[in-house]
């Protein structure tokens, strides 16, 4: 099952079971839940849902000691991976959230930070608390911190948020153990190439020493036969197992899964392959191929 869940922060605003139900539905699926550090379940509760492979999504926080814990946490209740997001040094703005006055509802708590010591972070019903938590994050994070992340766990680490052959480069001479290409579902910058145009170069730039993931617009099977083909080992959904969880808890995020499932099952068929190594870049065309199918201007 090559179509995971992706992080998304504060699922219990979405439906009440919030992660509890997602990480159900992935574990149904037979695939991987990214647990975000601004859950609103801890991953020792995650973990309690049963049997299931988990990632730690991780932001770097100014507070090192806090980041430790975090990780430390994440090992103890069974996770597999960290996913260290890498393209939120700062937040993007995010006219929505202004014009929403968006903010944790008192009766959420950011579950993963509790007992950690952030000083005023933990008074729970601050309605500044999401400006609050945003404000943790390491502004000056560069790659020495992905190396320091590794003096700490053994666990692989993935980098998510990496779009350029470049970073590429960088991220896997500084040990990470996979990448992801992603632009944050375009909710960080404007003009950031689509995923899917990156995926291609960030595949090369690899040359097969790391596995590449990809998300951020994966609506439909077709989509990741799209990713597969260009050479990704995989994809994360992020926004279609927000919607279903408002919707119907964790039988819509089933009922996501299963849909992409099929749908992607359905493509595989009808363009002759068999099994998942069956899929290659002959199967698609791109402009690039191509370029009298979508000339550029
Ligand atoms: C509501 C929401 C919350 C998110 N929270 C996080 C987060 O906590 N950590 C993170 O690394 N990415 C977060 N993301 C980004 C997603 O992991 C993913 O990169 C992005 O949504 C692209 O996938 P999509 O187009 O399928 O939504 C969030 C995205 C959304 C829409």
């Amino acid at each position: 099952m090559p179509i995971m869940i992706a992080p998304t922060g504060m699922q219990k605003m979405a439906h009440p079971d919030g992660e509890y139900a997602t990480t159900r539905a992935a574990s149904a699926a037979g695939t991987i839940m990214t647990l975000s550090s601004w859950a609103t379940s801890s991953v020792a509760e995650v973990a309690s849902t049963g049997p299931g492979i988990r990632f730690f999504q991780l932001y770097v926080l100014k507070d090192r000691n806090v980041v430790a814990q975090l990780v430390r946490r994440a090992e103890r209740a069974g996770f597999k991976a960290i996913v260290l997001t890498v393209d939120t040094p700062r937040l993007g703005r995010r006219e929505a959230d202004i014009k929403n006055r968006f903010a944790l509802p008192p009766y959420l708590t950011l579950k993963n930070f509790e007992g950690l010591d952030l000083g005023k972070f933990d008074k729970t019903n601050d309605p500044g608390l999401t400006t609050y938590a945003a404000g943790q994050a390491d502004q000056s994070l560069s790659w020495k911190d992905v190396k320091w992340l590794q003096t700490i766990t053994t666990l692989p680490i993935l980098v998510k948020g990496v779009l350029t052959a470049e970073d590429t480069r960088l991220a896997i001479q500084v040990g990470a153990a996979g990448i992801i290409v992603s632009n944050h579902g375009a909710r960080q910058l404007d003009y950031v190439p689509a995923t899917i145009m990156a995926l291609e170069e960030v595949v090369k730039a690899a040359q097969g020493k790391v596995p590449v993931f990809l998300d951020g617009g994966v609506r439909r099977g077709t989509d990741v036969f799209k990713a597969l083909a260009l050479g990704a080992s995989g994809v994360f959904i992020g926004r279609p197992v927000v919607f279903s969880l408002a919707a119907e808890g964790e039988a819509g995020v089933k009922k996501v899964l299963q849909m992409l499932r099929d749908e992607f099952e359905l493509t595989m068929a009808l363009s002759g392959c068999r099994s998942l190594k069956e899929i290659t870049r002959n199967h698609i065309m791109t402009e690039w191929d191509r370029p009298w199918i979508a000339p550029r201007l």
